[in-house]
């Protein structure tokens, strides 16, 4: 079958790839030239497992080839960003273009999917009426559906295959031509359902995940004010079989958790939302990390301070919306001197760890690489002129650092600083 993949990001691209690699013909569409230009040499824009490696291969095999314009296929794709406009509410200008762009090359028997995250409704308000006013029937002649993506990044190439996945058609053919085309990549459970459910069920575990990880970020700053180790109490809760905190941490950020929740919120100020009083609980997070930071350095003169990490996640290059960023800006306000580190993200920063810890007076961790968690006490002590650590994502053994001598405060003894 031959598939235009429209919007070669994060999603898209690793989409597109598994699609080559179980006997698609694909081709991938963005508006971004050098995106093109690049994936057609076999160079990946963003860093994703395997990706670079896979996507190689399927050049070199003519298995995928990139463009900057849509042409006929038999199925559509839809994977371009849906960022949230001046107003909080879904910016659906990307997937209008997309539409716009796919549409004129559409043909009875297609099919039109759309993966990016939207607000319920848009599929049968807006995707549906835009395709039927180029005289098309859906279900009859072209096949509509919605298929949220709920991917891991880091694990993409796993996790397309493997996770359940739902099927939001706008009719009974739809869904089955759809599910039909899904089951040739993917492994994991299909679910169908309407499309309306289908986009409320995407946000609704966002919103979920939104609402835990402010929950933890809560209880963590109470317990800190009440003296308690919040890591421990979260630690002995979870072995309750029905309780399942999530890990506090110096915020959220990435392209889904801190913009889907807004998609269905008619107020976002709505102090009564469980919804938005999490969104600010989460979004306030750097600016605690960052008053802890200023409390440890205040009897400093003329304090250093290391970064590390950029990116919103671990072990992933991705910095849309990340927390460091806003610590970073928090951190300029105070007229330190400070220096940041991130192996994954490309020439945002310092080469070394050794030159970014190289008499810093504070170390911040803001992301959990998996180089981060390995981090050597011996480097710290030879070079930091203060062995001091801020670890927001909990990720050191802070007793053996402090059997060495190094001071570690995380969520478990910020009360310290108190
Ligand atoms: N990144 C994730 O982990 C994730 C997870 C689940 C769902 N989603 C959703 O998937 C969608 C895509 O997210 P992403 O992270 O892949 O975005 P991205 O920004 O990484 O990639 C989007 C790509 O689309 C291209 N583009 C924009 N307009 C276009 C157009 N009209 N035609 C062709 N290309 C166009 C851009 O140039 C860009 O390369 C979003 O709705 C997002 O919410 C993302």
């Amino acid at each position: 079958m031959k598939v235009c993949v429209v919007g070669l990001g994060y999603i898209g691209l690793p989409t597109a790839c598994i699609l080559a690699l179980n006997g698609h013909n694909v081709v991938g569409i963005d508006i971004n030239e050098s995106v093109v230009d690049m994936i057609n040499k076999g160079l990946v824009p963003i860093n994703e497992n395997k990706l670079d490696s896979t996507l190689k291969t399927l050049i070199s095999q003519n298995k995928i080839i990139a463009k900057t314009t849509a042409e006929s296929a038999d199925a559509y794709i839809i994977c371009v960003p849906t960022p949230l406009d001046d107003n909080f509410s879904c910016n659906m200008h990307y997937v209008s273009n997309a539409m716009e762009s796919i549409l004129p090359c559409v043909c009875p028997g297609n099919m039109i999917i759309i993966e990016s995250t939207v607000p319920p409704g848009t599929i049968k308000n807006i995707i549906k009426p835009a395709i039927e006013n180029r005289g098309f029937n859906i279900g009859e002649d072209i096949y509509l559906a919605y298929c949220p993506e709920r991917v891991l990044p880091g694990n993409i190439f796993n996790e397309i295959v493997y996770n359940d996945r739902i099927i939001g058609g706008v009719t009974d053919k739809c869904e089955k031509v759809v599910s039909t085309f899904y089951k040739t990549f993917v492994k994991g459970n299909i679910f169908i359902t309407d499309s309306k459910t289908a986009e409320m069920t995407k946000i609704a575990e966002n919103i979920y995940r939104d609402v835990n990880i402010a929950l933890a970020n809560q209880l963590s700053i109470l317990c800190n004010e009440l003296e308690i180790n919040s890591l421990k109490v979260f630690n002995l809760a979870n072995k309750h079989p029905r309780v399942n905190f999530l890990s506090p941490g110096p915020g959220v950020g990435g392209h889904c958790l801190p913009v889907d929740p807004y998609f269905v919120l008619k107020d976002k100020n709505d102090s009564s939302s469980i919804i938005v009083l999490s969104r600010k609980i989460n979004e306030n997070m750097p600016n605690y990390i960052a008053s802890l930071a200023k409390k440890i350095i205040n009897y400093i003169p003329s304090p250093k301070v290391t970064l590390w990490g950029v990116a919103y996640k671990g072990n992933i290059d991705d910095t849309r919306n990340s927390p460091s960023i806003q610590i970073i800006n928090k951190l300029k306000e105070l007229n330190c001197d400070f220096q940041v580190y991130d192996p994954v993200v490309k020439n945002c920063c310092i080469e070394t760890k050794e030159e970014s810890l190289k008499d810093s007076n504070l170390l911040i961790i803001l992301t959990d690489h998996d180089e981060f968690k390995s981090l050597d006490p011996k480097l710290v002590l030879r070079t930091m002129r203060n062995p001091i650590i801020l670890d927001s994502k909990n990720i050191l053994d802070s007793i053996s650092f402090m059997l060495n001598g190094i001071i570690v405060y995380n969520f478990g003894n910020f009360h310290l600083l108190n």
